[in-house]
């Protein structure tokens, strides 16, 4: 089993995320959980990761992030997550607790615990994990990599050339890529392909149970947001976007994606800020700091999905 951490932002696709980690029990051994400042604010997101993994069943230490990026002031994705995070679909109230653990600190000693090294899975603006990279690198070795969504070579979709996550906080993803821990990015150019139709996510409601219909309401709620955006991709209205299962996917079925080596970089200011550099002539002459996936066997991809939505459904 891989020993994981997860930093997220739960978030629709965060939510779908942790949905693939949680059915995958015979693949991973999730160690914690930690919650960042991102789609919404700190208190939103650690609410909505205890709200999800307690509705799901999962047994977790679920531990509070940073409230705001490094340098810049935290901007939030309500528009396309809706006011809660979780566009109109609800929970019941959490079971599972907040840590007495802020979440620097329970990476810190769930990483320096661990007789292997620890893979970090982070789904959000990299603020927790840079911040533990700066404040305590001797946990550097004991990191095997770091597997984000984030970023992108070519594009964006917070500005017209930042993703998100990278966006939200620029100088962390610095210290991240920086690091010397090998570092696997699903940023958009392979997210933007692991789509699911609105069929398939018919065949997720089709399971018949409460979560499915649930994790339905909540994959189709991004339909309107997309409707919204003047610059939206030829097929917007047909396809639901799952950027953050991307980087669990690439975990338990690696064979499915395709990347490269490269040298990145990331803007840190103007209207540049947060675009990914990512130098896949090698014109730089640079070594590559990281593996950036660029394409996916989609059917295949989204097959496994449908089964996480089941073997949760079924507990
Ligand atoms: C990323 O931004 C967030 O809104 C999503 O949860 C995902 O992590 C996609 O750009
Ligand atoms: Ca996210």
């Amino acid at each position: 089993k891989l020993p994981i951490i997860i930093d997220t932002d739960p978030g629709i696709d965060d939510a779908m995320m942790l949905t693939l980690a949680f059915a995958n029990e015979q693949a991973f051994d999730v160690r914690l959980v930690s919650t960042c400042s991102g789609n919404i604010s700190q208190d939103k997101t650690n609410y909505n990761a205890r709200s999800f993994l307690s509705y799901i069943g999962a047994n977790v230490e679920i531990a509070r992030g940073l409230e705001q990026p490094i340098f810049r002031e935290l901007q939030v994705a309500e528009d396309i997550h809706g006011e809660s995070g979780f566009g109109n679909v609800q929970f019941p109230a959490p079971t599972l607790p907040v840590s007495k653990r802020p979440a620097v600190t329970a990476m810190l000693e769930t990483i320096m615990a661990s007789d292997e090294k620890m893979t970090i899975v982070a789904t959000g603006p990299l603020t927790n994990v840079a911040a533990l990279l700066l404040a305590h690198p001797e946990v550097k070795p004991k990191i095997e990599r770091i597997s984000w969504m984030g970023g992108a070579a070519v594009g964006g979709n917070m500005s017209p050339s930042a993703e998100f996550n990278a966006y939200v906080d620029p100088h962390a993803v610095e210290i991240v890529f920086r690091s010397g821990i090998p570092v696997v990015m699903s940023g958009l150019d392979v997210t933007h392909k692991a789509f699911v139709t609105i069929d398939e996510a018919k065949s997720i409601l089709a399971i018949g149970t409460e979560f499915a219909e649930k994790a339905y309401h909540l994959v189709t709620y991004y339909l309107e947001v997309m409707k919204r955006t003047p610059f939206h991709e030829e097929n917007y209205d047909q396809v639901l976007h799952f950027h953050d299962v991307c980087a669990v996917m690439y975990l338990l079925r690696p064979e499915l994606f395709e990347g490269q080596d490269c040298y990145v970089e990331v803007a840190l200011e103007g209207l540049a800020a947060g675009a990914t550099i990512v130098d896949y002539t090698n014109r730089s002459g640079k070594t590559a700091n990281v593996h950036v996936l660029h394409s996916v066997n989609r059917e295949e991809f989204v097959k496994e999905f449908v089964k996480a939505v089941k073997i949760i459904s079924e507990r």
